[in-house]
């Protein structure tokens, strides 16, 4: 009885390490994971919206605009003991982070933030060495920054500030105002975006004023 408690017990922990396996090998950035690409747009554009995890409305307790109130919601080393981590594995209910109607974390999305934890959750930036500002397209460079950094907030059915950034048409007139650059660059007379994040590296930001200069085609 106890012998096959524990044969089965270890076949469930053998099947979930295989799968974890797998996702971590088939998906994965190379390690080291970085904190500026990785995981802060991850977390600034899915927690901090009006009335969650920002420094006004500090839901919960947790403040999720900056490192170091990240930080608060996770044991470095351990991901399995971070509050971080164990409110994206619960299926539904209140519970359940970020809040319906807002998406579930996917699973790839999860495992980034299990290994940053496990690797230390360490504060890494400036990690991409080359820049390359040749050709940039839309579909190749300025909706995946957009996916990354924007939609969280910018796109669904009530898209922030009532501004959607989740398609080519979408984004083109913001592109063409000049608000889309002037607001990634924190430029006078535009709100500095992302909101409650840090700025974007500067290599995105030189790829989006690149494909502006363009003239911001759907490319
Ligand atoms: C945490 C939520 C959040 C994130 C992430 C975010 N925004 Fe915004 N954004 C807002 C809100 C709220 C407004 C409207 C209020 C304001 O203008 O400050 C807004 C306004 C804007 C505006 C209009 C600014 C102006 O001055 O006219 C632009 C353009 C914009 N966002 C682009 C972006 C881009 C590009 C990104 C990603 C690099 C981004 N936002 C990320 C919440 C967000």
């Amino acid at each position: 009885m106890h012998v096959w408690k524990s044969i089965s017990f270890l076949a469930v922990v053998a099947t979930g390490l295989l799968v974890l396996s797998q996702c971590t090998k088939d998906h994965l950035p190379d390690p080291p994971i970085c904190y500026q690409t990785d995981i802060e747009p991850l977390i600034v554009s899915n927690c901090t919206q009006s009335g969650c995890h920002n420094s006004v409305d500090r839901e919960a307790g947790y403040d999720f605009s900056s490192y170091q109130g990240i930080l608060k919601a996770v044991d470095a080393g351990n991901y399995k003991g971070s509050e971080l981590y164990k409110v994206l594995i619960v299926p539904f209910g209140e519970k359940r982070m970020p809040q319906s109607p807002a998406e579930p974390f996917t699973d790839y999305q999860i495992a980034l933030v299990a290994r940053w934890i496990e690797e230390g959750a360490i504060q890494s930036m400036n990690c991409q060495s080359a820049c390359d500002t040749t050709f940039v397209g839309y579909s190749g460079t300025i909706a995946p920054i957009m996916s990354t950094y924007c939609t969280g907030c910018h796109s669904g059915s009530q898209p922030q500030g009532n501004i959607d950034l989740a398609s080519w048409n979408a984004v083109k007139p913001y592109a063409d105002n000049g608000s889309l650059v002037g607001s990634v660059r924190h430029a006078s007379g535009y709100s500095a975006m992302p909101q409650n994040g840090s700025m974007l590296p500067e290599c995105a930001i030189r790829q989006i004023e690149k494909w502006v200069a363009d003239g911001a085609p759907n490319n």
